[in-house]
C-alpha cells in the first residue's frame, strides 16, 4: 500500500522501516545505514493554465520561486545550426535522437536559450527523462513525451516550475546472520534494490527482488550454514546503483578479503509472457561463482532457464568492482534480451507478477 518509493522520499523510509521490521522476524541483526544523495527536483509544465507530464533531468538547474514563463522555441534536434538570434530568452524544444541529451542542451544554452524542453522520437507511456550524464546545466530541462513535444510546437508559450530539494537521504537496510563457532567465515550477500522510479509502483522493478531476499532469509532462518550471510536491500539503485555504492565503498580490507559472491536479484517475477529465460548479468560477461553455483542450482531442481549475459544497470556491479564474484538475476526475452513493457511505468504493478517465476528464481 505504500506506493512508488522514489529515491529519498518518505515512501521510500517507509519502505524501509517495513523491510528492517521483517527482517528481526527472521532472526537477522538488522541496522539501517543512511547516506547523502543529490539535490531532487520537483516541478510542474503548464501552457495555457493545464499541466503536461514532464520529468525533470537529473542535474538540471531549477526555476525561480515562480517559474519561468518564456515563448517557445523549435529546435529541431538542437544541432548547433538549429539554433538562431530568435532562441535567446526562449524555452527551445528539442527532438530525441542524433546528438547526446547533454549536447542538446549545451547548445541550446550556448545560444542563450532559458529552458529546454526535450521531446521523445517514439511513443511511450510516460515522459522521457533526459539522461545528462552527470553533468550539470546552467538552465531547466525537462523531457515530455512524443505527443506532448508535439503539442507545444503549436503553441506560444509555457510555464516551467522547478524546484531543487536538498539535504536529501536515501539508506540500506541490512540483516547479517552469522554461523556459529566459525572465525572469520566467508561472506555470501542476497541483495535487492527497494526504492523505485516516479510514479511506478515497481512490483516487479523491484519489489520482486526485495521480497525474494526477506523469504530466503525466513527459510533459512533455522537451516545451518558455515556462511556469513548478509541479506542486503539497497536504497537509491534507480538514480545510479548510489546505495550499494556506499555499501562496497565502506567494507573493510578484511570483509572484502571474505567476500565470495554477491547474488543481486532485480526483476524477477514479471508475467510478460516473452520473457521466459531467466537471465544472469554479471558486469564483464564471463562465468564466475554465482554463475556456477546457479547453473547447478537449476540443474538440481530441473529448470533449464538459466542463459549467462553482459550486463550491468543494477547493484551488482559496485560488487563486481570491489572484485568480487556478482551477478545479477532478471527475467527477458531470449534472443530480444528485452524488458517487460511495463518497465519504469505506473503499470509495474502486482497484476503483472508471475508468482511461478517468482517462485523458480528463488529457488535457484
Ligand atoms: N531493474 C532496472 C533495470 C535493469 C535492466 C537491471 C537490466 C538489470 C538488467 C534497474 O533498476 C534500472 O533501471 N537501472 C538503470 C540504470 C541505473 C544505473 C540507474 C537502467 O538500466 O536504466
Ligand atoms: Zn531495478
Amino acid at each position: 500500500t505504500i506506493g512508488p518509493r522514489v529515491t529519498g522520499t518518505q515512501a521510500e523510509k517507509k519502505s524501509a522501516a517495513f523491510i528492517a521490521s521483517q527482517m528481526k522476524k527472521s532472526n537477522l541483526k538488522v541496522s539501517t545505514q543512511t547516506f547523502s544523495i543529490p539535490d531532487r527536483l520537483e516541478g510542474t509544465l503548464t501552457v495555457r493554465g493545464s499541466d503536461i507530464s514532464s520529468r525533470p533531468a537529473a542535474g538540471s538547474a531549477p526555476t525561480s520561486g515562480k517559474g519561468l514563463t518564456a515563448p517557445l522555441y523549435d529546435a529541431g534536434l538542437g544541432l548547433a545550426g538549429d539554433f538562431t538570434e530568435e532562441a535567446k530568452g526562449k524555452i527551445a524544444v528539442i527532438l530525441r535522437g542524433g546528438l547526446t541529451f547533454y549536447e542538446k542542451v549545451k547548445n541550446a544554452e550556448d545560444a542563450g536559450a532559458a529552458g529546454v524542453i526535450i521531446y521523445n522520437n517514439a511513443d511511450s507511456l510516460v515522459p522521457l527523462t533526459p539522461n545528462l550524464s552527470g553533468n550539470k546545466t546552467g538552465i531547466p530541462v525537462v523531457g515530455v513525451k512524443k505527443e506532448d513535444g508535439e503539442k507545444l510546437l503549436t503553441e506560444r508559450e509555457a510555464t516551467l516550475k522547478l524546484k531543487s530539494i536538498p539535504n536529501q537521504t536515501s539508506q540500506n537496510v541490512i540483516g547479517v546472520r552469522k554461523p556459529k563457532g566459525i572465525k572469520n567465515p566467508d561472506i555470501v550477500y542476497v541483495t535487492s534494490h527497494y526504492d523505485s522510479v516516479p510514479e511506478a509502483p515497481g512490483a516487479n522493478d523491484n519489489a520482486s527482488g526485495t521480497s525474494t531476499v526477506l523469504e530466503l532469509a525466513r527459510m533459512m532462518k533455522n537451516i545451518p550454514t558455515d556462511k556469513e550471510i548478509r541479506f542486503i536491500t539497497f536504497g537509491a539503485e534507480e538514480i545510479g546503483l548510489v546505495g550499494s555504492r556506499y555499501y562496497v565503498s565502506k567494507l573493510s580490507g578484511q570483509e572484502l578479503k571474505r567476500s565470495k559472491a554477491n547474488f543481486n536479484l532485480d526483476m524477477v517475477a514479471t508475467s510478460w509472457e516473452n520473457a521466459s529465460r531467466l537471465y544472469i548479468n554479471t558486469p564483464d560477461g564471463s562465468a564466475n561463482l554465482v554463475w556456477e553455483l546457479s547453473k547447478n542450482a537449476a540443474a538440481n531442481i530441473g529448470k533449464d532457464v538459466l542463459a549467462l549475459r553482459k550486463g550491468g544497470s543494477s547493484d551488482h556491479v559496485p560488487f563486481h568492482d570491489a572484485g568480487i564474484d556478482s551477478a545479477n538475476f532478471i527475467w527477458m526475452e531470449p534472443g530480444t534480451e528485452s524488458l517487460e513493457p511495463w518497465y519504469h511505468t505506473p503499470y509495474d504493478t502486482i497484476e503483472h507478477i508471475s508468482k511461478d517465476r517468482l517462485k523458480t528464481a528463488g529457488q535457484i
